[in-house]
């Protein structure tokens, strides 16, 4: 009798010290180049989820739904299993405080930076029509940046 408490004992202990050596495992920071690695295929999923989408819209357009259909479906993994099992390892979405702050960064980056030069540079280049699309882009992430900026100030938690 003596020796079944003990034995329950240590089983349960074991299974406790494996649960903390998962949780200690899952909490572990994530090598420097597989987070890379995860940003770019993140990227390259929701480039295809996106232009998945247009092929559809084009092929449905023709008159081509099968096409259309397999290219929704397509997107749909890349979008719905690909990306976010990425994102989930990545630790992508944080607090919303944290998700504000972040998309503030990159609207900042967009308005203030890189459709400023996007534009300069089409402009210089007689590329006219994409330096005046680049611009007016700019514009709406700055409305963005502000909108997100309101609602920071905005968050109770
Ligand atoms: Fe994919
Ligand atoms: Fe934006």
């Amino acid at each position: 009798m003596k020796i079944k408490l003990v034995f329950a004992a240590l089983i349960v202990a074991v299974t406790f010290l494996t649960v903390e050596l998962i949780n200690a495992e899952s909490e572990k920071k994530m090598n420097e180049q597989t987070m890379k690695n995860l940003s770019t295929a993140m990227h390259g999923e929701a480039f295809a989820y996106v232009k998945y989408l247009l092929y559809a819209e084009h092929a449905r357009q023709n008159g081509n739904t099968k096409v259309a259909d397999l290219f929704e479906s397509a997107a749909k993994t890349e979008r719905f299993e690909h990306f976010s099992e990425e994102a989930q390892l990545a630790g992508l979405v944080g607090s919303d405080s944290d998700n504000l702050k972040d998309a503030i960064k990159g609207e900042s980056y967009e308005t203030e930076t890189m459709y400023r030069e996007f534009a300069q540079q089409a402009k210089q280049a007689g590329d006219h029509e994409a330096a005046k699309r680049f611009e007016e882009i700019r514009l709406d992430e700055a409305k963005h940046r502000d909108a997100f900026n309101a609602a920071l100030s905005g968050l109770k938690k």
